[in-house]
């Protein structure tokens, strides 16, 4: 029985320490070494090929290596093999940092500073208490209620939007695209940590981002591709949106000549604001295979039919 791992080698060989260490009853293998094919029973990676997939004939778990799994092509994988999504602490732990130093970058604008040290200009702006400041999360799973509960103590106003009614204190919580418009409009600084499925790829584009306040700011954690950039441009170009930080864009990279690139309102990361961390990741990975082992129910296996 053997476990396959398909994603950035280098990390794999922590993946494959930590679990020679803990289960030397499962082969661990780091793709392009497979071992027999009919022997791997949990195939652990990013974006796996359909022609991986098709050549494991004993598959029982698909564990993505990330907390979204948009890059995982659900019609290859065999209906009867759950595909289980990346919660660990340090996945959480680093979405919460990136959203907390944006929010506080945007709110003290650190944008506008970078931008008038270069031009050596001293131009204090008003600064605002917290309290004024109303900030929303598109997105209430595990890493958008994880930074709300790390934004509560600044004492901002905080938003929320979910597909599914939520009660989260401190937090006026909105549930359905019926709300979206009363959300965004509540929302000085907005992140998107959505998932992308059919239902939130676009979802802000021109229509939506005008139902923002005028001036607001956006950061987008989630995926480029729920973002309409050319959108984002006008918006920010027109003055209705202040700021962006975009950890996520389509395509990733950029390409070289791109205006996001050099726009002054734009701060970009390359998809860096929270990455899984193996030896924390391979020990949870490692329990759900011990619970699907003894035949008790996996943690964290996504919904098929809602794509996340
Ligand atoms: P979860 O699955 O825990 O939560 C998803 C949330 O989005 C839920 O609250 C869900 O609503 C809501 N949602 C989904 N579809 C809709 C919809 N159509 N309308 C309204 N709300 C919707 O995901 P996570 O919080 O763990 O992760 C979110 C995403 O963050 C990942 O999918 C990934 O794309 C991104 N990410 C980015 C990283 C980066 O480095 N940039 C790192 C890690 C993740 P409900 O609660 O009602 O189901
Ligand atoms: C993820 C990511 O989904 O890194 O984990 O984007």
């Amino acid at each position: 029985m053997s476990v396959l791992y398909r994603a950035d080698p280098e990390r794999g060989r922590v993946w494959a320490r930590i679990f020679a260490e803990r289960a030397p009853d499962l082969t661990f293998h780091i793709w392009p070494e497979t071992g027999a094919p009919a022997e791997v029973r949990y195939l652990i990676a990013w974006a796996p090929s359909a022609e991986l997939l098709s050549s494991l004939p004993n598959l029982q778990v698909l564990f993505s290596t990330g907390a979204g799994v948009d890059h995982i092509d659900l019609s290859r994988v065999p209906a009867g093999v759950p595909v289980v999504r990346m919660v660990e602490p340090n996945v959480v732990d680093g979405m919460v940092e990136y959203a907390t130093l944006s929010v506080l970058a945007l709110h003290r604008n650190l944008l506008d500073y970078a931008r008038t040290q270069t031009a050596g200009l001293w131009r204090p702006l008003e600064v605002l208490p917290a309290s004024a400041r109303r900030v929303g999360v598109l997105g209430l799973g595990v890493l958008g209620r994880a930074v709300l509960d790390r934004l509560r103590p600044f004492g901002f106003q905080l938003n929320g939007w979910s597909r599914s009614a939520k009660e989260i204190p401190g937090v006026t919580c909105y549930a359905g695209q019926r709300a979206l418009e009363g959300f965004l409009s509540n929302c000085d600084i907005l992140i998107c940590l959505l998932p992308l499925t059919q239902e939130t790829r676009g979802i802000l584009d021109t229509h939506t981002l005008a139902m923002l306040p005028r001036g607001a700011a956006l950061i987008n954690v989630g995926r480029g591709t729920h973002l309409h950039q050319p959108a984002l441009l006008e918006a920010l170009d027109a003055g209705h949106l202040s700021a962006a930080i975009l950890d996520v864009c389509d395509p990733e990279p950029l390409p070289q000549h791109h205006p996001l690139w050099v726009h002054p309102r734009v701060l970009l990361t390359p998809h860096i604001a929270s990455v899984t961390q193996p030896g924390t990741a391979a020990p949870i990975v490692l329990e759900n295979i011990r619970r699907h082992q003894r035949g008790e129910p996996l943690h964290d296996v996504i919904d098929r039919n809602r794509g996340y």
